[in-house]
């Protein structure tokens, strides 16, 4: 069975983020570095979650200008991370720029390019707060919308909720990457996440990569926690 767990990084510490790392490498796909911890630990901590051997999925959530994006994927991509994000509504040049400047910048240093992932709608916003900034009609279309563009642009990857993991495997090509947060088993407390499936149950409606945060780095026991996880994707695998 394929791991398909990243586990968020949202620690305050180097320290702690370290000490996350050297525990849970061994039992997970890769890592979620977020903007607070890459403004504190920086491209350092990027490089020691590689030594790991565990993979990166840098969640910077690039929104500018094509060459400012661009640069960023660039720079992202030498420092070997194998997913990073940018924000959809910054357009489809802004979009093929970035997955232009990725596959490019990859190639140059023989090695595959990170998956380009876009966002589409924040899961934090609703359709009143929607309308505010301009954008008529409800989330759900907005969400389609900015998928099928970020397809057009030919990014090979999304974010999206558990929610939306039904409608876009119905939209997007079979090999588009869906990375998935808002999961929680029957026993982990929601915490702020209000729509939430299991880590089974989002394999099942087409995630290919769970991110996972405070039922993982927030457990008693969470070399423990990220492997009762993989245990329940398996059996539900095998018995599918
Ligand atoms: O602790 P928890 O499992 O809720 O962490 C989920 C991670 O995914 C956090 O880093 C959160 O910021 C991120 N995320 C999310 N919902 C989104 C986008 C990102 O929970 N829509």
């Amino acid at each position: 069975m394929r791991n398909p767990i990243y586990v968020a990084l949202d620690v305050p510490t180097v320290e702690k983020a370290s000490e996350l790392v050297a525990v849970l490498a061994p039992v997970v796909a890769g890592f979620k570095v977020g903007k607070e911890l890459f403004v504190s630990a920086g491209p350092q901590l990027v490089r020691q979650i590689r030594e790991s051997g565990a993979s990166v999925f840098l969640d910077l959530k690039f929104h500018d200008i094509p060459n400012t994006v661009a640069k960023s994927v660039a720079a992202a991509t030498r420092l070997d991370v194998q997913m990073l994000t940018i924000h959809t509504c910054g357009g489809l040049e802004m979009m093929r720029a970035a997955e232009a400047a990725a596959q490019e910048t990859a190639g140059s240093l023989h090695r595959a390019a990170p998956v380009v992932l876009g966002v589409t709608v924040l899961t934090s916003m609703s359709t009143p707060e929607l309308n505010q900034v301009g954008v008529t009609g409800d989330i759900g279309h907005q969400v389609e919308r900015l998928a099928m563009l970020g397809n057009q642009a030919g990014l090979r990857g999304f974010v999206c909720s558990p929610l939306e993991l039904a409608m876009l495997r119905q939209i997007l090509p079979e090999a588009t990457q869906l990375v998935t947060p808002g999961i929680r088993g029957p026993g982990d407390a929601a915490g702020d996440q209000k729509r939430t499936l299991s880590a089974p149950e989002a394999i099942e409606a087409g995630a290919t990569w769970l991110v996972i945060g405070r039922p993982i780095y927030a457990a008693a026991d969470p070399k423990a926690a990220a492997e009762r996880i993989l245990a329940a994707i398996a059996s539900a695998t095998t018995t599918a």
